[in-house]
């Protein structure tokens, strides 16, 4: 098996890992603290033998163990088998199916307010203001709480989340693995000032009933074949897999949208001219598609191998953690001729068969919100265009750099805007 390397160049995603998986046909093995043996790959041939594996051979992602922090032990991510299924069947009507018309209005509306803060003809960081404004549009679909009642979550909120989201949390995964130490003070004050905050949320949702439309509220309702309901301790994992998933990553996305856009004023002119004409979104959703292919804000997924399992000639034993390294799959020639190329007209005519694009991973634990991520990043996608003349700060591009368990552009997507 290939050599071991820097898992910090994992991290990185700078190139790195892309030069190793080139050199060794999509595949190599490396050593981790707190990972121990895990395998790299991006040939998408052995990308679908992992995805395709049978029940219960590869287990869920090693990432979901090092969230714990946040999502708590049986949040989502954490979640096998039936546990998991059950908790996503009660999730999924919520988040995934529950895309329609309305979410469009109401994102419409935060677009509008997030559109209409920008500072004009100056540059200024766009990512900032697009957390802001997507951290509100998930504590509502999460927990229906209105922009006021938001206001007491929120320090507790990005205390907590700046705690889990550093490079701190990977350390510490890797010393708790070795045995040494338990997760640190300032992070155990931060979780507890967010689970009162939660606890007290799902004490008045019970006390009248399980009301609400929410995920909150699906939760709150289900019953387990006993007609039990959902332990408070489970619900609260949800909640905080949701705000864990859902804070960073859409922004980020989005951010990468704006990056990429106004440095291709064809292609912003074209998004202009669609949103201007209200000739729907094909061309914004073939924008949102192309960047998150390019600039795939979450540039990795994993998976444990729990039994024995050959792949690309090698048997993997039980333990091993599995790597899917999106961005060198999303750059491959095979798939997408001049990789490097930002060009929405690729996906007009639909997306590649398979898995050639997979920026919300795949399968069982398949990102619970692919769909209303898209339809946010669309979104806001046209009414900036509509609303704002936006250009780059500088016609470089911004490099890419790994914060949060997430790729940003390095400078915050610093962007100036004018009134159109
Ligand atoms: C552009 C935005 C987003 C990206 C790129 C992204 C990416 C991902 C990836 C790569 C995974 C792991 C999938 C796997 O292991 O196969 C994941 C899981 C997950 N994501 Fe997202 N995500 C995004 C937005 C969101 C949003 C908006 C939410 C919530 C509203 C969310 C909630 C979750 C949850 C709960 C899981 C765990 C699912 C499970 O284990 O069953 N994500 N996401």
């Amino acid at each position: 098996m290939g050599s071991g390397v820097l898992p910090a160049a994992l991290l990185a995603g700078d190139g790195v890992v892309e030069g190793m998986l080139r050199r060794t046909g999509g595949m190599f093995g490396l050593w981790a603290p707190g990972l121990g043996r895990a395998v790299v790959v991006s040939d998408p041939a052995l990308v679908r033998a992992v995805m395709r594996a049978p029940d219960g051979v590869m287990a869920a992602s090693p990432a979901g163990r090092m969230r714990e922090p946040v999502i708590g032990p049986r949040g989502l991510a954490r979640l096998e088998g039936d546990e998991h299924r059950e908790i996503r069947s009660i999730m999924a009507p919520v988040v995934r199916d529950r895309v329609h018309e309305r979410l469009r209005e109401a994102t419409e509306r935060l677009a509008l307010r997030a559109a209409a803060t920008c500072p004009r003809g100056r540059p200024f960081a766009l990512r900032p203001l697009l957390h802001r404004a997507l951290l509100e549009a998930v504590l509502e679909l999460v927990a229906g709480l209105s922009p006021e009642r938001q206001r007491a979550w929120r320090t507790p909120l990005r205390e907590l989340l700046r705690r889990a989201d550093s490079y701190e949390v990977t350390v510490r995964y890797a010393l708790r693995h070795a045995g040494a130490l338990d997760w640190w003070p300032g992070y155990h004050r931060a979780k507890e000032a967010c689970d009162r905050l939660i606890h007290a949320e799902i004490r008045r949702r019970r006390k009248a009933g399980g009301e609400g439309d929410d995920l909150l509220g699906a939760l709150l309702r289900a019953r387990d074949d006993d007609d039990a309901p959902l332990p408070d301790a489970v619900v609260r994992d949800q909640v905080m897999s949701m705000i864990a998933g859902a804070r960073t990553t859409t922004a980020n996305g989005l951010a990468w949208v704006f990056e990429r856009v106004v440095r291709h004023p064809e292609v912003l002119r074209r998004v202009t001219g669609e949103s201007e004409k209200g000739e729907g979104d094909a061309y914004a959703s073939a924008v949102t598609y192309e960047a998150l292919r390019v600039r795939p804000p979450v540039t990795f997924f994993g998976r444990t191998v729990r039994r024995p399992f050959e792949l690309g000639g090698r048997m993997l034993a039980p333990g091993t953690t599995v790597i899917v390294h999106l961005r060198t799959l999303h750059h491959d020639p095979a798939l997408y001729p001049d990789p490097a190329a930002f060009r929405p007209e690729r996906w007009l005519d639909g997306r590649p068969a398979g898995y050639g694009w997979m920026p919300f991973g795949g399968g069982a634990h398949t990102c619970l919100g692919d769909r209303l991520a898209m339809v946010q990043m669309r979104t806001f996608l046209q009414v900036f265009a509509r609303e704002l003349a936006l250009s780059p700060a500088w016609p470089g591009d911004e490099r890419v750099r790994w914060k949060a368990f997430c790729n940003v552009p390095a400078a915050g997507c610093r962007v100036i805007a004018h009134p159109r």
